[in-house]
């Protein structure tokens, strides 16, 4: 059996949502997000340890709700993450133990589905690095800074990536020593993989993982949760 640790961003100000809360702490019938999303790894064998990073001010609030979810077995970390989600990870690897495979997922995708985490992890351990995704469903442009389309990339090989990304550990400490390194940054964590030189495969998921980005998600993702619990 493979050990693994789950990393969970959850230090974001949410502009985008923009409400007071930050979007992990918002609540979804009753539980907040960050509970729903942990709740959804807890079926996975080999699962060894949970790290939530937050902004200072959530600590302690990460804390209660990792020791109400998670079993005697699980050792629960909440550590203050960063200025960039980027940075929220590196502080969440430093407390890493010694596990097989490191699971990051965000927090505010709580309806990823437990068969799509395995699947993930089973490829993460054939391959070194793996990641689910969705094809792209609009036609994407690339523009210049003035918002005229540069170009139009065949949407065939477009995929939209989501969370988990799952990697052999010494990939991953190895991808964020190299960018810190380099000073490169990235939007996720396969991009730092694919900048170290390793390749990615991409494990197709479905589109209710969606991320909770704005006010609209959050009536989705109500509704949905309503649909879940009747
Ligand atoms: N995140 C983090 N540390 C940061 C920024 C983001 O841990 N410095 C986390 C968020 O809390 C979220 C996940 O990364 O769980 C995905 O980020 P995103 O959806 O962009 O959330 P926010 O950055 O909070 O939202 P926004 O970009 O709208 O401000
Ligand atoms: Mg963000």
């Amino acid at each position: 059996m493979t050990t693994k640790s789950l990393i969970i961003p959850a230090a974001g100000s949410g502009s985008r949502m923009q409400k007071e809360t930050p979007k992990p702490f918002l609540e979804l019938s009753g539980a907040t997000i960050l509970e729903h999303t942990v709740r959804q790894f807890l079926s996975l064998d080999g699962l060894v340890q949970v790290v939530v990073a937050t902004s200072d001010e959530y600590l302690s609030h990460a804390n209660t709700i990792l020791d109400k979810v998670l079993p005697e077995d699980v050792k629960g970390y909440s550590v203050s993450g960063g200025d960039e989600r980027q940075d929220s990870i590196r502080n969440a690897l430093a407390v890493l133990p010694d596990v097989d495979l490191v699971m990051i997922h965000d927090a505010v995708r709580p309806f990823v589905e437990a068969k799509r985490i395995v699947e993930c992890c089973k490829e993460a351990q054939r391959s070194g690095a793996a990641i689910l995704g969705v094809p792209a469903k609009d036609t994407i442009k690339r523009v210049d800074d003035s918002q005229f389309v540069e170009e139009t990339p065949d949407r065939n090989f477009l995929w939209q990536a989501q969370t988990p990304q799952v990697f052999h550990k010494n990939v991953i400490v190895k991808a964020f020593e190299k960018a810190k390194r380099d000073r490169f940054s990235g939007t996720d964590d396969a991009s730092l993989v694919e900048y170290l030189g390793r390749k990615v495969r991409i494990v197709k998921g479905s589109q209710t993982n969606f991320k909770i980005t704005y006010p609209l998600d959050l009536d989705i993702a109500r509704m949905l949760i309503e649909k879940k619990t009747g």
